[in-house]
């Protein structure tokens, strides 16, 4: 229904395409279709929540598994085809393969930055070096690209003295989430150094190392709309949001996917929102715009909080998961308004605004998740008690499974199965729907931590 000129969107009632296949594209979709200006939401591929939420359908264009380039093309020639007006990318990989330089190549509309400016996220160097140029501010760091100085370097770290903080190892380029490792001691250093760069584990990333200064704190994260396009723009942040990474209660246990997120921190005061702006975001804002990208999507800051300072400890170029649905509920803007202002740069003057409460996200992973699980068990869900909390089913490893006995319509399909948002009028009230909405889902082996939301901080595993 809806024209797109110079990538700019011109219409009154859009068809919206999600990019993803998570927890967070169900999120982008069910809030998109809520929308007076969405006519119909298109997921590709999008999951079993995404196939079920109303005025939303799912697209498979490609049976087989091509490559990244081949799908964007794809993609392309649907969108084309079908029509839509806008594209909204969840995750990093299409953005870092050149999806929206792609996307706008053809004329097409679309969230997300280019892949010049997604190595904000794709290289931990460029990231480093960056925020260097910036004045941004970050842990101390250096940037290794051969194995005898990154070596040397470690060892330099934790040499002859006798209590040193950890060395904090970051690979170069996209590792899934394995690339980053806090070494305790030298030993733990140079065999991480050596697994990255001489043995290459990391599957192509790893060939260049950020080893970096370790700090100790509470994380939060920020994440923000960027319209900067032509030299200048703006960043507009959205509440604060804190992931919960480890797998276990008490922050114990591996490092995942994100175990539940809830939104705002309570602990991210007014002070520390000021001093993110100033020494982050506004000198970001200014790197972004000097460098001259196009960057109209999301970012996002995952700070660090030491001595009553913001770190920034990493970017990432699109919105977090789970995080994203904590703080979808929460928004009262229109969120497809927000994206079109995005994208056609009229962020100064959309009003963003927030409900007053609080939401709490916790995730329900597969036994077993983050190592092996088992998938395809059917989930059952007591529709009547889960309605009495208020609280939204998103799905995350979940495909649809019509016809089943158990009630959601959904069986398992990945580690991540599902998060569930509830909305409460403070942290404790949506914590406790959240718990008490979790209490009408179950599936085989579903697990989940007891503890998103029940404190106000969320310090780094090991810390006092
Ligand atoms: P990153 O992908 O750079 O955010 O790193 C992943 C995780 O490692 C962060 O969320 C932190 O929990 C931890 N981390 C990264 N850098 C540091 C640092 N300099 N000091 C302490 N912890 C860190
Ligand atoms: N929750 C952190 C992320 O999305 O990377």
């Amino acid at each position: 229904m809806l024209h797109t000129l110079n990538q700019r969107v011109y219409t009154l009632i859009m068809k919206v395409l999600v990019i993803g296949s998570g927890g967070r594209e169900h999120a982008l979709a069910w809030r998109l279709a809520q929308s007076e200006k969405v006519e119909k939401v298109y997921a590709a591929p999008g999951n079993g929540g995404t196939a079920g939420e109303k005025g939303c359908e799912n697209v498979d264009l490609l049976d087989r598994d091509p490559a990244e380039e081949e799908i964007q093309e794809a993609l392309i020639r649907y969108a084309i085809r079908e029509g839509i007006d806008l594209t909204v990318v969840g995750p990093e990989a299409p953005l870092a393969a050149g999806m929206a330089d792609r996307f706008r190549a053809a004329g097409l509309a679309i969230v997300g930055p280019g892949a010049e400016a997604s190595r904000l996220e794709a290289s931990k160097a460029y990231a480093k070096s960056f925020m260097k140029k910036y004045g941004i501010r970050t842990a101390r760091s250096l940037t290794c690209a051969d194995l005898a100085g990154a070596l040397a370097a470690a060892r330099s770290h934790f040499g002859a003295k006798t209590v040193v903080p950890p060395l904090v190892i970051k690979a170069d380029g996209l590792a899934g989430g394995k690339g980053v490792v806090i070494a305790e001691d030298q030993n733990t250093a140079e065999t991480t150094v050596n697994d990255f760069m001489k043995e290459g584990i990391l599957d192509g990333a790893g060939k260049t190392l950020v080893l970096e200064e370790f700090l100790r704190g509470p994380e939060v994260s920020v994440m923000a709309a960027v319209s900067v396009s032509g030299g200048r723009g703006m960043i507009l942040p959205f509440v604060s949001a804190r992931d919960h990474k480890q797998r276990f209660d008490g922050d114990k246990g591996p490092n995942t996917g994100g175990m539940g997120a809830i939104a705002p921190v309570p602990d991210f005061t007014a002070e520390l929102q000021a001093d993110f702006e100033t020494a982050i975001l506004n000198p970001t804002l200014g790197g972004l715009s000097t460098e001259g990208f196009d960057y109209r999507g999301f970012i996002f800051f995952g700070l660090l909080i030491q001595d009553g300072k913001c770190f920034l400890l990493e970017y990432n170029v699109r919105l977090g998961d789970p995080e994203t649905q904590a703080l979808l509920p929460l928004m009262d803007s229109d969120f497809a308004e927000l994206c079109i202002a995005i994208e056609n740069e009229t962020l100064p003057e959309f009003r963003l605004s927030w409900k007053p409460g609080a939401v709490c996200a916790p995730v329900a992973v597969a036994s077993g998740y983050p190592g092996t699980y088992r998938k395809g068990s059917p989930i059952a869900l007591n529709k009547i008690s889960f309605a009495k909390t208020g609280a939204i089913l998103f799905a995350a490893g979940a495909l649809r499974s019509p016809g089943g006995p158990a009630g959601s319509g959904l069986r398992s399909a990945g580690g991540r199965v599902l998060t569930v948002a509830a909305y409460g009028a403070g942290g404790a009230d949506a914590r406790q729907r959240a718990y008490r909405a979790l209490e009408a889902v179950n599936f085989e082996g579903m697990e989940y931590r007891r503890d998103i939301g029940a404190k106000t901080e969320n310090p780094l595993p090991g810390s006092p």
